[in-house]
């Protein structure tokens, strides 16, 4: 009797997540296992039929490695415990997602996603019974117990070669440059980019900052002779006054936005610099992984399959060590890993003289 497995993306995509299936669909064939590729997430199981093919290996060469976003398409908005039906009604589907899942005769289902899909992932596994094993992927990195998650370095990657390409820029200009970048509620982002792009400010939620200390800082660079200034934000860094920057979309549906524009403005009137707000968006999670996102998506993969192969369930793979290990689902999900102000980068960055605007 052949042994299935159903493999599918959830929440909002980034680069590696093809490297990611490329492994898993690699170590199952070698173990004997079929892979089934779920389309569109969980909202695929809800179609009827649900939208599921097989992956092959002969299918899954380098090349599919190499290619951003995710071959099997990936919703964050389609919970289905508050599914949002055609006709404006909120149901709970998780009943009919279940029997799909039941309907399509697998011995498990692996989710590649991020703390809001585990979350949906692990409780549907606890209704219906269902075998699950989680591989951690977001840009925002902040799931617990892993020290990285699929699509983070590919993300710094990018925002770094933006601050590359913004210095020239502003150095031409005697301009501040401050660039947005996401992440949500955690700063990794802007932290690991901020330091390895040489900013002067980096702005996250975790620290408190005054526009008078951001001044201070930007001032005191252009007293020691330097004619431009570099920024970094984190787009829920809270406006000086408390306040969340938010875009409304129809629907009501809300997203992190606008940060940076506001604090252009302050920063512009406390210093007397020209300044200019680059908002870098959705150009971190496309493109190509980095190097260190195809090692990290190829380790993961692999070890999910083998956890399977050995009947072992609610389990999320993780990066701790320098190696690939596992841990509890959810424990991985029972807070929001922030950065935390007495981190070592958060230290180095101090000691290389960059202000947190605190
Ligand atoms: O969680 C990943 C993320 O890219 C966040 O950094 C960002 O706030 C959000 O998703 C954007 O979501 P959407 O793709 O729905 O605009």
């Amino acid at each position: 009797m052949s042994k299935k497995i159903a493999i599918l993306t959830s929440g909002g995509d980034c680069a590696g997540l093809n490297a990611v299936m490329r492994a898993v669909v690699h170590r199952a064939d070698h173990l004997g296992w079929e892979v089934l590729g779920i389309e569109n997430g969980t909202a695929g199981l809800l179609d009827d039929p649900p939208r599921v093919r097989t992956l092959k290996s002969a299918e899954f060469n380098g090349t599919i490695m190499r290619q951003g976003g995710t071959i099997l398409g990936t919703t964050n908005s389609k919970n289905p415990f508050k599914y949002p039906m055609e006709d404006g009604q909120i149901k709970d589907r998780s009943d009919d997602l279940i029997a799909a899942v039941k309907g399509l005769g697998i011995d498990a289902l692996i989710g590649i996603g991020g703390d809001g899909s585990f979350g949906i992932m692990s409780r549907l596994a606890a209704q219906g019974g269902l075998n699950f094993v989680g591989i951690p992927k977001t840009i925002d990195n902040d799931l617990a117990m892993t020290d990285f998650s699929v699509g983070f370095d590919t993300a710094v990657a990018v925002a770094t070669e933006a601050l590359d390409r913004l210095q020239p820029t502003a150095a031409s200009h005697d301009r501040v440059m401050i660039l947005e970048v996401m992440g949500r509620d955690a700063g990794h982002i802007a932290l690991t980019a901020g330091v390895a792009g040489g900013v002067d400010v980096i702005l996250i939620p975790e620290i408190p900052y005054s526009v008078d200390n951001i001044a201070k800082k930007i001032n005191g660079v252009k007293a020691d002779g330097r004619n431009f200034a570099l920024v970094i934000v984190s787009e829920a860094v809270k406006t000086p006054e408390g306040d969340k920057r938010e875009v409304v979309y129809h629907g009501g549906e809300t997203r992190y936005g606008g940060i940076g524009e506001h604090l252009g403005v302050q920063i512009a009137q406390a210093t007397g610099s020209e300044t200019r707000v680059t908002v870098l968006g959705h150009v971190q999670r496309g493109g190509s992984p980095s190097y260190n996102d195809r090692l990290l998506a190829s380790g993961l993969g692999v070890k999910a399959v083998e956890l399977v192969n050995e009947g072992r369930f609610g389990r999320m793979v993780a990066w701790q060590n320098n190696g690939v290990v596992d841990v509890p689902i959810e424990d991985a999900i029972k807070e929001c890993r922030t950065v935390s102000p007495d981190s070592s980068l958060v230290h180095t960055a101090r000691a290389l003289g960059i202000s947190f605007g605190d």
